[in-house]
């Protein structure tokens, strides 16, 4: 059987990606030993933090290297199998990495036993949807009412945590690329309000949509966007840091927070989070977003895109606001 894939080939650091960034290869695969599994990659999840992975510049998660598979996690169908845990047929998920045929080990792979929802286990109860709940539950703390501002709000995390807020009870304020964006957020995911950071004036906007300030800031992009959110705060604000997007554009690579100190006069805490510190509790989430899903309180949006040569530009589409919702890759039904 042959397994195609994409090798990392560059590290594109102050830089957007570029297509020499991955190697294209096919190989033979090989026999799988005792505890392997052969599988059929079905569908990949794409995310910023894989930016981040390729230039190797955070110490968070082990190095890619040149030459390695490029990372990802996937849902996937089991081909061959030698686990007593596993058989032939079975979905399972796990780093299953831009490649057709991967063979993992089977310490390495979790079965999905909701078939009737596998890729929901690739956004709101994968890696997406934890984000948005440690984030929420454990960094903002929301109580009914409460005045929430949350940044990349279309993006798989945003339109997640904006919804968690809203369970939460409080008004949600969504910002987003684009009038289509706002208009799903408000329309699909019942945001209280939207603002097109791309064509409204954010300051005058955050003002009017929060005259009393936001006690919350979910930010997911940071630069210049969370900088002007910083201005519209509460006493007593918290401000969850849980991404900076932003910075991959090469125009605001070094932006701080001049406003920070606002911080002082609002008595606010700005704190910053790994879902991955959250992980022994990924049951009791789950079950709770699961519950949420199938009561119709949590629309998990993806964005499925399809062909496995579509992988470079699916990620580079990532930071050029190409996505509504978990953004996808079915590679094979
Ligand atoms: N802390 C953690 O443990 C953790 C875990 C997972 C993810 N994250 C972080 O959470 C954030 C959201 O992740 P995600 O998976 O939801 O991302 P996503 O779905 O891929 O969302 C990406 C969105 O970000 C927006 N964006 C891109 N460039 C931007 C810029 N320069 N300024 C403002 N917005 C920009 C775009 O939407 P627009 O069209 O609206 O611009 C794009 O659609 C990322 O920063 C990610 O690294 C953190």
């Amino acid at each position: 059987m042959i397994n195609k894939k994409f090798l990392l080939a560059g590290r594109p650091v102050g830089r957007p990606i570029s297509d020499d960034d991955f190697e294209y290869k096919e190989e033979e695969t090989r026999e799988i030993n005792d505890g392997e599994l052969l599988l059929e990659n079905m569908v990949i999840e794409f995310q910023p933090a894989q930016k981040g992975w390729m230039e190797n510049i955070s110490n968070y998660v082990a190095p890619l290297e040149i030459g390695d598979v490029m990372r990802c996690s996937g849902i996937a169908r089991v081909l061959d199998s030698k686990s007593e845990k596993f058989k032939k047929g079975d979905i399972v998920s796990g780093q299953t990495c831009w490649q057709t045929h991967p063979i993992l080990n089977e310490e390495d792979i979790e079965i999905i036993e909701d078939t009737d929802m596998p890729t929901a286990y690739l956004g709101a109860l994968g890696g997406t949807g934890l984000t948005a709940y440690f984030g929420v539950t454990k960094i903002s703390k929301p109580n009914p009412g409460d005045t929430v501002i949350v940044t990349g709000a279309a993006g798989g995390v945003g339109s997640l945590a904006g919804q968690i807020f809203k369970i939460a009870g409080c008004k949600v304020y969504g910002i987003a690329g684009g009038k289509e964006k706002c208009e799903m957020l408000i329309n699909e995911f019942g945001f209280d309000g939207a603002i097109d950071y791309k064509s409204q004036d954010l300051n005058e906007s955050l003002s009017k949509l929060c005259p009393n300030g936001a006690d919350i800031v979910y930010d997911n992009v940071g630069g210049r966007i969370l900088n002007d959110c910083l201005l519209h705060l509460a006493l007593n604000a918290r401000i969850a840091i849980c991404g900076i997007i932003s910075r991959h554009k090469t125009d605001n690579m070094n932006f701080g927070p001049e406003n920070y100190s606002n911080l002082i006069f609002k008595r606010a805490t700005m704190q910053g989070f790994l879902m991955l510190d959250y992980m022994s509790e990924t049951a009791s989430a789950r079950s709770k977003m699961k519950k949420w899903i199938e009561d119709g309180k949590l629309i998990c949006k993806e964005d499925l895109r399809e062909g496995f040569e579509n992988a470079p530009d699916t990620l580079k589409g990532l930071f050029d606001g190409k996505n509504k919702g978990k953004q996808l890759l079915k590679i094979t039904n």
